[in-house]
């Protein structure tokens, strides 16, 4: 399903440049460069569905960390980058951002970035399951460095939701859009690893966080039991039938003691985030036009601004995977 709507291309169209971020920023430079992604996305997605919801993911914690900057792509020889912080575990889909590239650099050699490359790959994810579509700013530029620690404070699944106000507040972002930009769990799934302390020892409690819903406890208990294997997976956003489809489905659950997540759970549990949640689910419902698909998409747009560097700053890498 694609969904346009005059208000979403006005919005878009109003925010189309930003800073020295603008759409089309290749329309001349490297005109094929948004199909080649596209392309690349949608068949490495054919053949592992899994792929988008990595994908989204990893844009994500490239541009909360320093800036969309692609710093989360590098390897560095003494295994120190930053996509080995303890909050980065289980990231995915750096093959696909190195094909979409190496098919770039044949194409348009040192032209398109890794960030901006991320940035499509995030957006064309969105689409292929069937999210709002949407035009992303692009002119981001790469950066040159990369450490573990700069991952130490990432969002983590046990902060509260005033510690996650406060990690997006300093990087501009605002309760509205921590709360849409957390509904991104509406597709993918989460290790078991990041759910024993919620099930077995909620702070420290040696019981199961109290706003679980009882219904909805013994299912997680059932995947993911005291002991059990830390790699097992589970749905995001509660139903295996919608990992792949973005939906509101997430919300729903929140507001139900179903979140899977406990930084989603958290977010039902304050006043302000809470009553964002039920603005979508009690008035502004679903709809591209004021509803929560477009205001998605509108964050995913303000996300990527994130410390982007444009101009003479940083490079075009080569490889995504190393600095030039
Ligand atoms: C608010 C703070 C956030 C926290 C604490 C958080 C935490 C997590 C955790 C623990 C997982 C499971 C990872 C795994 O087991 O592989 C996960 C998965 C995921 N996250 Fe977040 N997340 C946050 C925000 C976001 C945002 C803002 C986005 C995108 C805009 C996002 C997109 C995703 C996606 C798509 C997955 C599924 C990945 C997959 O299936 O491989 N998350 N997140």
């Amino acid at each position: 399903m694609v969904w346009w709507s005059p208000g979403l291309l006005l919005a878009l169209l109003v925010g189309s440049s930003w800073g020295k971020l603008e759409v089309g920023f290749y329309r001349k430079s490297c005109p094929g460069a948004e199909e080649i992604v596209r392309s690349v996305v949608g068949e490495a997605a054919a053949s592992d569905p899994t792929t988008a919801a990595a994908l989204l993911r990893l844009h994500f914690h490239d541009c909360i960390i320093q800036g969309c900057e692609g710093s989360v792509l590098i390897f560095r020889p003494d295994g120190k980058q930053e996509n080995m912080a303890f909050g980065n575990e289980g990231l995915r889909g750096f093959d696909v951002i190195e094909k979409a590239k190496s098919q770039l650099e044949a194409a348009c050699p040192g032209v398109v970035s890794c960030s901006d490359i991320l940035s499509l790959a995030a957006r064309d994810s969105i689409l292929l399951s069937n999210g709002p579509r949407y035009d992303v700013p692009t002119g981001r530029r790469d950066g040159r460095v990369s450490n573990i620690s700069d991952g130490d404070n990432l969002p983590d699944v046990n902060d509260s939701a005033a510690v996650l106000r406060a990690k997006f507040a300093q990087k501009g972002l605002s309760d509205r859009d921590l709360v849409l930009l957390s509904a991104a769990h509406t597709i993918g799934t989460a290790a078991c690893f990041f759910m024993n302390d919620r099930l077995y020892n909620f702070r420290g409690s040696g019981a199961p966080d109290p706003s679980i819903s009882f219904l909805f406890l013994p299912a997680l208990m059932a995947t993911c039991p005291r002991g059990g294997d830390p790699d097992a997976r589970l749905p995001i956003d509660g139903s295996a039938a919608s990992e792949f489809t973005f939906d509101d489905h997430i919300l729903w659950n929140i507001a139900g003691g179903a979140a899977v997540l406990q930084s989603d759970a958290a977010l039902y549990g304050d006043p302000s985030t809470r009553a964002i949640i039920d603005s979508y689910l009690r008035h502004r419902g679903f709809a591209v036009d004021g509803g929560f698909a477009g205001d998605f998409a509108a964050a995913m747009v303000r996300m990527g601004q994130i410390g982007a560097l444009t101009g003479s700053q940083g490079e075009i890498r080569r490889v995504c995977s190393s600095f030039n």
